[in-house]
């Protein structure tokens, strides 16, 4: 098995945080298996970048990370990652926000992961490069004479073209993309935006998964990320989640509990969600008392200003909805601002006869899928998915919502509410189905097998030492 080297900004120590993402657990079983290296930003900085790499060892995953400077930061994570190219790729044009700054910053800070990566990596090992921080680095690992087999994971959706083109020097962003020999995303849907962009606007060709612009052939495939449905169901099942399920069915004394979990984001159509939620308190005075919405929903991002913004204004919209509807023994909503570890999050999800998961737009959302696989077998909740998250490619049997209706939503809740439980057990297994036949090493193998039978380019020939 050839060593892999992942390379994303963020680098998650497998005993490190307690609710780390199914992403995290999947890389660090590959890097672990390969007996990998995962290069990353620290998370700290630094008043002048040294180039220092700060190795760890956990768990048998081997991090090596630098500290970037404040600079650094505010131009290439705040700035071109989070305002320019996030907004952009989850289709909102209206939040984008494009400075010389940010670009110049973006493109200095991979080449520090660059410089960082590049006396790590040997000949034979495969390059995963993780996530739209990291878009040009494969180009510059190239400029610095790797030849490795190089793939690229997009986790977000690829925007329509038509979006696409209000990024400043777009075509010389994407061309960097041909340096990878595979490049991969969750759907079907932004692979074909992928492609679209290509033939309209670099005169690229299609043919199945190869595209080629320019003499350059690289494959671009769709491979929806999983989740680790074994692990997960044996977290619902741990003694911190069956507390968790006891304490939260305590505190709702028989209503029943719809919930959501999502980083704060407004890409997650939280403000959609609680006027949906409020739409359906209004259309059916029946519920009121009967329900709860309990929203977790830590801070993220909280340097930019959209962020702050949201954050704000979910503030002010769960009081609003409180005020209106509560009594003094009855709260419609729960708005929790803090994460919670994954064994804790498996018992919430179990106790909830709703998980609400309705993004504006998503790359895929995990948080779907490990609801499903934490439900009771015997007596499954329902779960209400927007249509424009990746994952409604796959969980067909969700009750599928246009987000951006609160009649929708509130139709839906009430479905979801009076469901029988031979409906229910019947969406539910076909989505866990397909949860645990396409899960998280599914994933993994699927990408990385891919990227392992591209063919490895020949090292070019050492010039012959000039003789006298
Ligand atoms: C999304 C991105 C990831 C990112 C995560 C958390 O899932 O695709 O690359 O790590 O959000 O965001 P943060 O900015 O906190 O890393």
């Amino acid at each position: 098995m050839s060593r892999l080297i992942v390379i994303s900004n963020r680098v998650s120590r497998p005993n490190g945080a307690a609710n780390q993402g199914g992403l995290a657990v999947a890389l660090a079983q590959a890097l672990r298996e390969s007996r990998g290296i995962w290069v990353g930003w620290s998370g700290g900085t630094t008043d002048n970048f040294t180039g220092h790499i700060g190795f760890a060892d956990d768990d048998g995953v081997k991090t090596a990370t630098i500290d970037l400077e404040e600079q650094d930061v505010d131009e290439y994570y705040n700035g071109y990652a989070n305002k320019t190219l996030w907004p952009l790729f989850h289709y909102r044009i209206d939040l984008a926000e494009y400075a010389r700054d940010f670009e110049g910053g973006y493109n200095r800070v991979n080449q520090r992961f660059a410089d960082t990566a590049s006396p790590l990596i040997e000949p034979e090992d495969i390059i995963w490069v993780q996530d739209y921080h990291m878009i040009p680095l494969g180009q510059m690992l190239r400029d610095r004479g790797h030849q490795n087999r190089m793939g690229f994971f997009l986790h977000i959706p690829w925007p329509p073209t038509r979006l696409l083109v209000s990024l400043p020097h777009h075509t010389k962003l994407v061309s960097t993309l041909f340096a990878y020999d595979v490049i991969g995303f969750h759907t079907e849907e932004w692979l074909e935006s992928f492609r679209h962009y290509v033939e309209r606007e670099m005169g690229g060709t299609v043919d199945g998964d190869f595209v080629t612009v320019g003499g350059r052939t690289i494959q671009a495939v769709a491979c929806p990320i999983g989740i680790n449905a074994e692990e997960f169901k044996q977290a619902a099942a741990s003694d911190a989640a069956v507390e968790m399920h006891r304490q939260v069915r305590a505190s709702l004394q028989d209503r029943s509990l719809i919930v959501g979990v999502d980083r704060l984001d407004y890409s997650k159509g939280l403000e959609e969600r609680f006027n949906g939620y409020a739409r359906f308190l209004k259309d059916h005075a029946e519920h009121h008392r009967r329900v709860v919405l309990a929203q977790i929903a830590p801070p993220s991002r909280g340097e930019v200003e959209s962020y702050q913004q949201i954050r704000a204004t979910l503030d002010s919209l769960a009081g609003r909805i409180n005020g209106e509807y509560s009594d003094v023994d009855w709260t419609p909503i729960r708005y929790v601002n803090q994460g919670y570890p994954r064994d804790k999050l498996a018992g919430i999800y179990r106790s909830a006869r709703i998980g609400l998961v309705t993004p504006l737009r998503d790359g895929m959302n995990l948080v779907a899928k490990e609801y499903v696989a934490a439900q009771n077998p015997d007596d499954p909740g329902v779960l209400i998915l927007s249509r424009f998250a990746g994952a409604a490619m796959q969980l067909k049997d969700a009750l599928l919502i246009n987000p951006y209706s609160p009649e929708e939503m509130s139709d839906a809740i009430d479905r979801a509410l009076a469901m029988p439980l031979d409906e229910r057990k019947r969406r539910w297994r076909a989505m866990m189905d397909s949860v645990e036949q396409q899960d998280i090493s599914w994933w993994r193998s699927a990408f990385t097998d891919r990227l392992a039978a591209t063919r490895q380019e020949e090292p070019e020939a050492e010039p012959e030492p000039a003789t006298e």
